[in-house]
């Protein structure tokens, strides 16, 4: 076959390099960008006098064919061409001849796979987005369901204090919603229209740039052509969000594998998303959070790879840029299907009151003694003191503060009494909290109500699926 460059050689290409430079392989998902592109710079063309009336419209009734063809066929989207820009080129001039010859007037396949690119991120962030809101209403739907149970909060993967599980579950999904906001940076990045940037230096066609931008939905247009044909910050701004995304999961399955094992027990995991065993009849293993945590060195990987991929390029395009895609999409893919793995995970989670309160008890109570010390006028450091002697004395008997009697007490400390001891419980650690962003009943009360605002400003009938919520 001919190649888009074929003018220029006298001899074919080699097998092995034109496959190896390729990208047809694996820039088909771009199909339906790069149509809607060529629509609109085919109708920008014919304002700009370049193209005429009759051959614009043979261009975009062939480019609507190409495109209905490749929608109801993905097996039509194939053959020996370079890349998907190549192919759909190909298609058109084999349906309308010369004026498909003309489409690439004052355009490159450099501003072409940016667009494409571009408009394909916008399109597939907010699907994944879509996902990230399933996942938050998931969380929160656990921790409805909590109710009031208490749980212990880690710090050191030691019991520190205790808090409702309601807040724990929050927990999760601030940080998810951050990942959201994160993709939304990356949309915004990717919304700027590149087409009129030619090869490197810009078009030398009267393009109504702004028009363009208008037409495919772009709010601004790029502002230097020497740096949009090169400019792949929108990609490494999603690879970013992805990355940090997968990092949250990773950190909510690591929770997840620990407090759904034996020795915790506080949640249980449904059969529907665990593994069993080929050897050990006893296993039920949570293979789906531990794939989670595992993919999410391979999607660091792709924003490492691709940081790397960009810092030593001159200015310019190079074609080094081609990574972006395999970068982009497999990110994509993986953060998908993570998110939806994890959600499905969230919502079989069962919770186990009894065994949360018990751990959520004992000496994690100890930074309440000493506040309730601090506020019968004692010192806070010296209240710590007082405590830590308390706690050693406890280890060592095996006992917690429940089992102090109010001698027991005085004899610590002349300002603790039975009144004191009675208020030494998980949940009156809880309900002491004052911030809105502490685990009081009340502030966790109010910040299931904003998610659930928040959720629902994003559902379209404010209910994704909350089946088990
Ligand atoms: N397949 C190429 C890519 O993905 C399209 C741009 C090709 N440009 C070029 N000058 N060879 O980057």
């Amino acid at each position: 076959m001919t190649h888009l460059w074929s003018g220029r050689f006298d001899t074919a290409p080699d097998d092995e390099v034109f496959e190896f430079q390729a990208s047809f392989g694996f820039d088909r998902c771009l199909f339906d960008d790069d149509v809607e592109g060529s629509l609109a710079w085919a109708e920008a063309l014919a304002a700009a006098g370049v193209l005429a009336a009759d051959e614009v419209a043979a261009i975009c009734t062939a480019l609507t064919d190409i495109r209905d063809r490749g929608r109801a066929d993905s097996g039509f989207v194939e053959g020996p061409d370079e890349d998907i820009h190549a192919f759909v080129e190909r298609q058109l001039i084999e349906r309308v001849g010369d004026a498909g010859k003309r489409l690439h007037t004052g355009r490159s396949r450099n501003e072409q796979v940016s667009l494409d690119l571009r408009l394909y991120l916008r399109r597939r962030i907010a699907v994944l987005q879509r996902e990230l809101v399933a996942l938050v209403d998931a969380l929160t739907g656990r921790a409805e369901a909590a109710g009031s149970a208490l749980m212990p909060a880690y710090t050191h993967l030691r019991r520190a204090q205790p808090i409702l599980v309601a807040h724990y579950f929050l927990a999760h999904a601030a940080a998810v919603r951050r990942d959201h906001r994160r993709l939304e940076i990356a949309t915004e990045e990717a919304d700027a229209m590149p087409l009129g940037s030619g090869a490197v230096a810009g078009a030398s066609y009267a393009i109504d740039t702004a028009e363009l931008a208008a037409r495919l939905g772009f709010s601004r247009v790029v502002v230097n052509s020497l740096d949009a044909t090169a400019d792949r910050d929108f990609v490494s701004a999603f690879l970013h969000a992805c990355a940090g995304t997968m990092v949250h999961l990773s950190r909510l399955a690591e929770d997840l594998v620990i407090f759904t094992s034996e020795e915790f027990g506080f949640f249980g995991l449904a059969d529907a998303v665990t593994t069993g065993s080929s050897l050990m009849p006893q296993k039920k293993n949570p293979d789906a959070l531990e794939l989670v945590r595992g993919k999410t060195g391979r999607v660091i990987g792709r924003l490492t790879g691709w940081l790397t991929t960009m810092k030593g390029l001159p200015s310019g395009y190079n074609k080094d840029l081609q990574e972006d895609k395999e970068a982009v999409f497999d990110a994509e893919a993986t953060a998908m299907r993570s998110v939806r793995a994890t959600t499905a995970v969230v919502r079989s989670l069962t919770l186990d009151p009894a065994r949360v309160e018990t751990a959520a008890s004992g000496l994690a109570l100890a930074t309440d003694v000493a506040d309730l010390l601090v506020a019968r006028g004692v010192p806070f450091r010296e209240a710590h003191e007082v405590v830590g002697r308390m706690v050693r004395d406890l280890l060592a008997k095996n006992r917690d503060f429940a089992s102090l009697s109010p001698e027991d007490w005085r004899r610590y400390h002349t300002r603790l009494d039975t009144e004191a001891a009675g208020q030494i419980t998980a949940r009156g650690s809880v309900a002491a909290r004052r911030t809105p962003q502490s685990t009081a009943p009340d502030a966790v009360a109010a910040a299931l109500l904003e998610v659930r605002g928040w959720v629902h400003e994003r559902t379209a009938a404010g209910n994704v699926d909350s089946t088990s919520s």
